[in-house]
């Protein structure tokens, strides 16, 4: 295994998209930022200086960071930010990974604007489970807003209102030629005829999934989350925020412009979208003639819950012999976690407008504290974190059913769960229909996990588990939660850390819809996190 240097500035710089300039926060002054290139068990250090004017963190998504949480970076949950003016070197570790993962600002809604895309290839010697792609090419799915992000998000947690919708969605930085003043800069990724090409597909939207297709194309689907799975060919696919897919494209049609295009799959109450998708352009090399209008891929309505998971309930590992997989057949711990939109209760600050929107895991609404929770743990700093996050939700109701009658609001709170190192976990999210039902994604830190069962309405665990796929589920590290219905995932808990769980989408975590995994140390140092690095960022 190799190691790899990079230097990250954190930059503001001035960006125009849809006819207005504002400026933002960047990396290395680019949107998208840049990409890490490694292979398959490298190390890459990557120095993040902050010449910004706000403190914060980077994320390696997907990463597991094996031992090493020091390096993981969610905001107050491993370390404190990265203050202007101050730099940290990240130690990202890759082991099994392999395909794509991402990196992005974990702090605030930096993430918007800060994020790229990391390309981990096979290990020397080692090959794609396919054949070889004749280019590849990264594509990056983003939300454009006007505003200044930090801004959007204070006042949204300050007035308890739901934040401004984002102005488009963008593809490689680019709204597409569907929106005003976007035309000239519509992302376009140029193909020869009969060549194959394997798009990594990444999605880094702020508050919404996705599905995405390219006119006249089929696509064959053969990663997720950096591990192959088994290949799958459809007219469209369905990518929640946080999920990376790769995807084979055959150049194979009349040549061409084809649109690419991605857009909103929600389906909750109330949901509108302004501008619902966003294009790029496949083109063609060669003469032919420019055509004057083309058509936009066929995706499935943006409430189309049946096509949603229909795609992700397609999705296998591969399972093969060079890439086994390792699903826990039993387990020493079953947590049941229900995940809901809330109000805050009615206290003396807020009963003027006891409407304030919160979110919650098993009715504890995350609250962050300016110590982080791994030097807390680390060092025993009492009053940070308590232990006692519950293992299943304090109430049973029908979660799925009608809640004319139930209580609405949630608690707040800074719980953990600690698990013991190397035990067999799993974990049911539940959804439910508290304030509103809908899909929700995800996403564990420091673990890839296996997605053993999914269904519709509560789980059963009687009946359930009987239908678990315990042979060849996909593992991968943010599962797309269908709307009012469960996500059973299984993993070893063999990664010694403090490790955040939330929604995806960042509203919701934002709001609270998360909780943090302590795993303890085992008993020897191979399996024990590894000791601090010299200069984490001090939490002033
Ligand atoms: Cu993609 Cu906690 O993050
Ligand atoms: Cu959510």
């Amino acid at each position: 295994a190799d190691t790899h240097h990079y230097n990250f500035v954190l930059q503001q710089a001035q960006f125009t998209r849809l006819c207005e300039t504002k400026t933002m926060l960047t990396m290395n002054g680019s949107f998208p930022g840049p990409t890490i290139h490694a292979r398959r068990g490298d190390t890459i250090y990557v120095n993040v200086h902050n010449e910004g004017e706000y403190g914060v963190t980077i994320h390696w998504h997907g990463v597991k960071q094996p031992r090493n949480p020091w390096s993981d970076g969610p905001e107050n949950i491993t370390q404190c930010p990265i203050q202007p003016g101050k730099n940290f070197t990240y130690e990202v570790i890759l082991s099994n990974e392999e395909g794509t993962l991402w990196w992005h600002a974990h702090s605030d809604w930096s993430r918007a604007t800060v994020h790229g895309a990391i390309v981990i290839a096979p290990a020397l010697g080692t090959t794609y489970p396919f054949p070889a792609p004749d280019a590849e090419e990264t594509i990056i799915i983003g939300s454009w807003f006007k505003g200044d992000l930090k801004a959007i998000i204070d006042e949204a947690l300050a007035t308890g209102e739901p934040p401004e919708k984002s102005n488009s969605l963008t593809i490689n930085g680019q709204p597409g030629d569907q929106l005003p003043c976007s035309a000239e800069n519509t992302y376009r990724y140029r193909v020869n005829y009969g060549k194959t090409y394997l798009l990594r597909v990444i999605n880094a939207v702020m508050n919404e999934e996705q599905f995405f297709g390219i006119a006249g194309h089929s696509l064959t689907v053969v990663g997720q989350d950096a591990a192959y799975i088994k290949p799958i060919t459809t007219n469209y696919i369905m990518i929640t925020p946080g999920q990376t897919m790769d995807i084979l494209v055959s150049a194979n049609q009349t040549p061409s412009y084809y649109y690419i295009a991605s857009s909103s799959f929600s389906d909750g109450p109330n949901v509108t979208f302004d501008n619902t998708t966003t294009t790029a352009i496949l083109q063609y090399n060669g003469n032919y003639t420019t055509p004057s209008a083309i058509p936009l891929p066929p995706l499935p309505r943006f409430n189309d819950s049946a096509a949603a998971e229909s795609y992700t309930g397609r999705v296998r590992s591969l399972a093969s012999e060079n890439h086994p997989i390792n699903v826990p057949q039993s387990i020493n711990r079953r947590l049941y976690i229900a995940i809901a939109l809330n109000f805050l209760p009615c206290t003396a600050a807020t009963c003027a407008n006891s409407t304030r929107v919160a979110a919650s895991m098993n009715n504890v609404s995350f609250e962050a504290k300016p110590i982080d929770i791994l030097q807390a743990y680390y060092r025993s700093i009492d009053g940070v974190f308590d232990r006692d996050f519950p293992s299943e939700p304090p109430k049973y109701y029908n979660f799925t059913g009608n809640m004319t009658s139930i209580d609405v609001t949630t608690a707040t709170g800074t719980k953990v769960k600690m698990l013991n190192y190397g035990e067999s976990v799993e974990i049911v999210f539940q959804g439910t229909n508290l304030l509103a039902e809908m899909n929700h994604p995800i996403h564990l830190h420091g673990f890839s996990f296996y997605l053993v069962g999914t269904g519709k309405g509560n789980f059963n665990n009687v009946t359930d588990p009987k239908s678990y796929n315990l042979i060849d589920p996909p593992e991968i590290n943010t599962v797309a939660l269908p709307k009012s219905g469960w996500a059973a995932i299984r993993f070893i808990a063999d990664n010694p850390g403090v490790w955040f769980i939330h929604c995806h989408l960042e509203r919701h975590s934002s709001w609270g819809m998360d909780t943090v995994l302590i795993v303890k140390n085992g008993t020897t140092t191979a399996t024990s996190m590894r000791p601090p690095p010299a200069s984490l960022p001090s939490c002033s």
